[in-house]
């Protein structure tokens, strides 16, 4: 998808420093996750090699300026596959241009099209512009709540 001077396309290896420099940003915000470039080259990695996990992102005049992940887990209560919607962000000053409505909708077309019924994500409770983002895209909210074991 291209237009305005962007694309929306599949990452790849090539873009790994330019996503772990997204990731900062977006863990900078939330206190549930370290900067730690290594490790997110070597998470970035992983999703790559996998069939049933993508990375898109949005490149503008050459550089990578947005990004979302997404990887298919099975769900009893679907009985069929669900997809985990992760790392969404786009770099503060392309932010409301569209990128981040245009990532989420092309990661669903991506979940569907593996046959995934639901999207789920996780955000920080105190990022209150991501919660009001995902009001306006139309995604619901849980009674869950996320806990976790080290
Ligand atoms: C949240 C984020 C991904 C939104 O991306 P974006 O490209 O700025 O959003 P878009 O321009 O695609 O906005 C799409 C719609 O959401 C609305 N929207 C965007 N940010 C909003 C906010 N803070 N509050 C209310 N509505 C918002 C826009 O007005 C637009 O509405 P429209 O359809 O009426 O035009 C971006 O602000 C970001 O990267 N934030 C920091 C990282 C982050 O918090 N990521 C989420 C982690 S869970």
């Amino acid at each position: 998808m291209a237009g305005g001077g962007y694309v929306l396309r599949r990452a790849g290896e090539k873009d790994i420093q330019g996503l772990v420099s997204l990731l900062a940003v977006l863990f900078a915000l939330e206190e549930d996750f370290a900067i730690d470039p290594e490790k997110q080259a070597r998470g970035l990695r992983m999703l790559l090699s996998r069939y049933d996990a993508v990375i898109l992102c949005v490149e503008a005049f050459g550089r990578v300026v947005a990004m979302c992940s997404a990887q298919c887990l099975v769900s009893t209560a679907e009985g069929g596959l669900s997809a985990l919607v992760e790392d969404l962000v786009v770099e503060e000053a392309h932010r409301g241009r569209g990128f981040g409505a245009m990532l989420l909708a092309a990661v669903e077309t991506w979940a569907r099209g593996l046959g995934a019924s639901r999207l789920q994500l996780l955000a920080d409770k105190t990022n209150r512009n991501a919660l009001a983002f995902y009001s306006r895209m139309g995604w619901a909210e849980t009674r869950m709540v996320c806990r976790r074991k080290s």
